[in-house]
């Protein structure tokens, strides 16, 4: 049979119906037919004779056999002879036609069910990694990102809407990033005022997504117009927009992304207006649908982010407010704790780092470094637990005990004056000589100035110097000396707390109040421990109560030895003595060179208190200049 035969047997056979618009014929090579169903897209082969069609596919092949008895093996959907009937030939042919669509149809359906599987884990995926991001500014830029991804958009932008600069109460639209597979360029952030005349201010008023398929052809009646400017300085085209605004639970839009240019083919560039014409399509329903609801997930997240870094803001305030407070009780130390966290943040950030040596493998992320920062900002937190009296005590005696003391002196003074004149009067009414008088008087003068030297000698003993040997015995002596009061008993002319007091060897504190002192780093620790760290700063108490242990156990609160103290601990004790050698003048201790500071600090390694290795990168990397920088608390290095 020739194909001509076949064609004009087969528009015989199927009779009018074969010269209807939706049926096609198409003569293949191999000389079969091709019939295909315009309306519902089904194919079916008709081979004659069995001939080998290799291009058949997945249609239904129908076989017109000369001799049924000899039609060769195969899986045809039916077999005819050339008498066929041409009814029973069209059934047959619409038949195969229908099974073909609807196999099309279910192959359709299932690549459609396998697309929307994957992007049902696509979103879920994207929805846990938004609620994993804290960032806000990662946060925005992976929304833009991912919705660009599943819309196939070639460009996009993202805004936030925050309480405007000049009235808190309203609001204005900031610009964050944009992205764009194209072109590549710097975006700076700008604020708009939020309004429909802006497409992504449309979408905020509106609360709803603004879908254009094409900005150069805007509707008149649309309040938002399409800016070009940005077009035409990048050369650039932009087509088709698709604004969705990001909405929280309680209904607030709180930014907006905005897609621009979907293209046919994801990965495509567009580089020339042949590209732009070729590539760039409206945004189809699915994709739009996919972005609404990222979008609802990103004003989740969003939210989220927003709230973390409020808390955060929060608890910062809080924590350096505690801090100021406490620093008040004692203002010669103020600033004290803020100059030792800038210090520690600094050498810790060093440490990290490093590459070789001793700390090559200690590695401190962002987390743990601000969990360092704010330990060492609450460091003296403790300090709230030892009295004022104690923390500010300059000299060995409080005021109010010297000015007891000094009332004393003055006493025996005025008393030695009354005897002296009591007994001259006497020695007057009695007629004695002159001379006697006169050796009266001397005995006086004498009494007089052995209690000024006394005074004297409690008043030097009372700085909080290094007492000399000798000193100890004068100040005792003193002590030796009696008195009588007005009811003629015998009182020491020191009561004995005030001699312990005095006989203080270094500084100004008895040993108890040293150890009230002291007290702060378990105070510190007891109090910190009450707060709920979470855990990203679990460690805290921990890294601020430890600042006083010593590398060879001697320190306080618990003695810890060297593989015991935390390293960030390790890191404040360099840190903390550094700023309590070179802070300004106190009134009872003059502030060091940076040069004196460094050699203390080296005899401290020498003594095995303090970590060599970390002196050496405090001073290698000039840490202590960090005390330079503005907001490190007034702490300028001399
Ligand atoms: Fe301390
Ligand atoms: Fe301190």
């Amino acid at each position: 049979m020739t194909r001509t035969s076949l064609e004009e047997w087969l528009k015989d056979c199927l009779g009018r119906r074969l010269e209807k618009a939706d049926w096609a014929v198409v003569a293949l090579p191999g000389g079969a037919l091709q019939i295909s169903h315009g309306t519902d897209g089904g194919e079916v082969l008709i081979e004659e004779d069995g001939s080998n069609v290799s291009d058949a596919g997945d249609r239904p092949s129908i076989l017109i056999a000369t001799n049924l008895d000899d039609a060769p093996e195969g899986d045809f959907f039916e077999v005819f002879t050339r008498d066929a009937r041409s009814d029973s030939l069209f059934r047959s042919i619409s038949n195969a036609l229908l099974m073909h669509s609807l196999r099309v149809d279910g192959v359709d359906r299932e690549q459609s069910l396998r697309r929307r599987d994957y992007e049902l884990k696509e979103i879920i995926e994207i929805g846990k990694s938004l609620s994993a991001q804290k960032n806000v500014d990662s946060l925005l830029s992976m929304i833009l990102e991912k919705s660009r991804h599943l819309i196939g958009a070639d460009a996009g932008s993202i805004y936030v809407v925050e309480a405007s600069s000049d009235d808190n109460d309203k609001t204005q639209l900031r610009f964050k990033l944009s992205q764009n597979d194209s072109i590549h360029y710097e975006s700076r952030e700008f604020v708009m005022p939020v309004s429909a005349d802006s497409i992504a201010g449309a979408a905020v008023v509106m609360k709803r997504s603004i879908d254009i398929p094409d900005v150069h052809n805007i509707p008149k009646e649309a309040p938002y117009k399409f800016d070009s400017t940005w077009d035409e300085r990048m050369a650039y085209r932009t087509c088709s927009v698709l604004a969705v605004p990001m909405i929280n639970q309680v209904g607030e839009v709180l930014g907006v992304v905005q897609l621009i240019n979907k293209k046919r083919n994801p990965s495509a560039r567009l580089l020339s207006p042949g590209d732009f014409d070729r590539e760039v399509i409206p945004m189809d329903a699915r994709g739009k649908d996919l972005v609404e609801t990222l979008a609802s997930q990103a004003g989740v997240a969003m939210e989220n982010a927003f709230l973390y870094v409020e808390i955060k803001r929060i608890f910062d305030g809080f924590v350096r407010a505690s801090v100021h407070t406490i620093e008040q009780r004692d203002p010669t130390t103020s600033g004290h704790s803020f100059r030792v966290a800038s210090l520690t943040r600094a050498l810790a950030e060093v440490v990290h780092n490093q590459s070789d040596g001793k700390y090559a493998d200690v590695k401190f992320d962002d987390e743990i470094l601000k969990e360092i920062e704010t330990a060492a900002l609450l460091h003296d937190f403790g300090k709230v637990g030892v009295r004022e009296e104690v923390l500010v005590k300059a000299k060995k005696l409080y005021p109010p005990n010297l000015k007891i003391v000094r009332a004393r002196f003055d006493f025996i003074r005025r008393s030695i004056e009354n005897d002296h004149l009591q007994r001259r009067l006497m020695m007057i009414e009695e007629g004695t000589p002159e001379q006697e008088l006169a050796i009266l008087d001397h005995g006086s003068q004498r009494a007089l100035s052995e209690i000024d030297e006394c005074w004297r000698i409690i008043s030097s003993a009372n700085e909080p110097t290094i007492l000399a040997e000798g000193d100890f015995k004068k100040v005792e002596e003193v002590a030796s000396r009696n008195y009588f009061d007005l009811n003629g008993k015998r009182q020491p002319y020191l009561e004995a707390e005030e001699l312990k007091a005095l006989l203080v060897a270094k500084g100004s504190l008895t040993p108890e109040e040293l150890e009230e002192i002291r007290s702060h780093a378990a105070h510190t620790i007891s109090f910190l421990k009450k707060i709920p760290w979470g855990k990203s700063m679990k460690n805290l108490p921990l890294f601020a109560g430890a600042h006083h242990e010593k590398l060879n156990g001697s320190g306080y609160p618990y003695g810890l030895k060297e593989d015991e103290i935390p390293l960030p601990a390790k890191i404040m004790a360099v840190a903390d003595i550094f700023d309590a050698l070179t802070a300004a003048d106190r009134p009872y201790k003059k502030a060091v060179s940076l040069e004196r500071a460094l050699q203390i600090l080296d005899f401290e390694v020498k003594d095995n208190h303090i970590d060599g290795d970390l002196v050496q990168l405090f001073r290698d990397n000039e840490v202590y200049r960090v005390l330079n920088e503005p907001g490190a608390a007034e702490g300028k290095i001399k």
